[in-house]
């Protein structure tokens, strides 16, 4: 199977999505949001890109089925029910519920893939599921990582590597862009010490310093999740 990685979201051509397998990953933190509350239960997902658009889709539904949920700079939006910590997604809070999620990247980056024939959202926490998805699916794949205010970040190459080594564990041969290989080496070097490759990082370095540790911490667990969650027709299921 073929697997192209892609550092940001900006640029991919449409022959890079469309007809292909896509994988979305933004580890720190949408798409580990996303995949934590799939895993807990919630009804469906859906992304929008802007906080308005949000809020005007949420008067749709019943004040008690919905949460509105996402960050700005890294915080919780004013009026909103949850932030984009991974941690505040727990059964109690979500379960049976739609959320409604607008995050800076991750949820644009999602929705930049709509043409995809199959979209996948992919996170250290569930790598080996997508790893098995995906190799499930017999077709190419590209990785889209959501990068960071349209700038390459570390922590979802470092999950991109991850995947494709459980892509590879699972005995499929694979075949790989540039990109894809610096993301199979890097793991290969640095899979064991994933906080030391990233703690002088950008975005590892904003939530550290807006007091998220524990949501790094729990974004960098690996293969702790099976499900693999889906874009399908504008939401987000399992
Ligand atoms: C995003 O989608 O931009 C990120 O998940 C930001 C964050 O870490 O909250």
């Amino acid at each position: 199977m073929r697997i192209d990685v892609y550092a940001t979201q900006c640029g991919v051509a449409d022959r890079e999505i469309k007809d292909r397998v896509v994988v979305v990953v933004d580890v720190l933190r949408a798409t580990s949001v996303v995949v934590t509350a799939i895993n807990n239960r919630c009804r469906d997902i859906i992304p929008v890109i802007e906080i308005e658009e949000a809020v005007n889709m949420s008067k749709n539904y019943d004040r008690e089925a919905v949460l509105l949920a996402g960050e700005r700079n890294a915080k919780k939006i004013d009026g909103f029910d949850l932030s984009n910590s991974p941690l505040e997604y727990t059964q109690d809070v979500i379960e049976g519920k739609t959320i409604i999620l607008t995050t800076t990247n991750g949820t644009r980056a999602i929705k930049n893939c709509s043409d995809a024939k199959d979209i996948f959202i992919g996170s250290m926490l569930n790598a080996r599921a997508v790893a098995e998805a995906i190799t499930k699916s017999g077709e190419d794949v590209t990785i889209i990582c959501a990068g960071t205010e349209g700038r390459f970040s570390l922590d979802d190459i470092v999950a991109s590597g991850l995947i494709i080594h459980e892509v590879i564990n699972g005995g499929a041969d694979v075949e790989l862009n540039d990109l894809g290989l610096v993301c199979r080496e890097l793991y290969s070097v640095y899979g064991d010490n994933v906080h030391d490759i990233l703690k002088d990082t950008y975005h590892y370095n904003q939530l550290l310093e807006a007091g998220f540790k524990e949501d790094i911490d729990y974004c960098l667990r690996k293969n702790i999740i099976d499900k693999v969650p889906r874009y399908i027709d504008g939401v987000i299921k399992l």
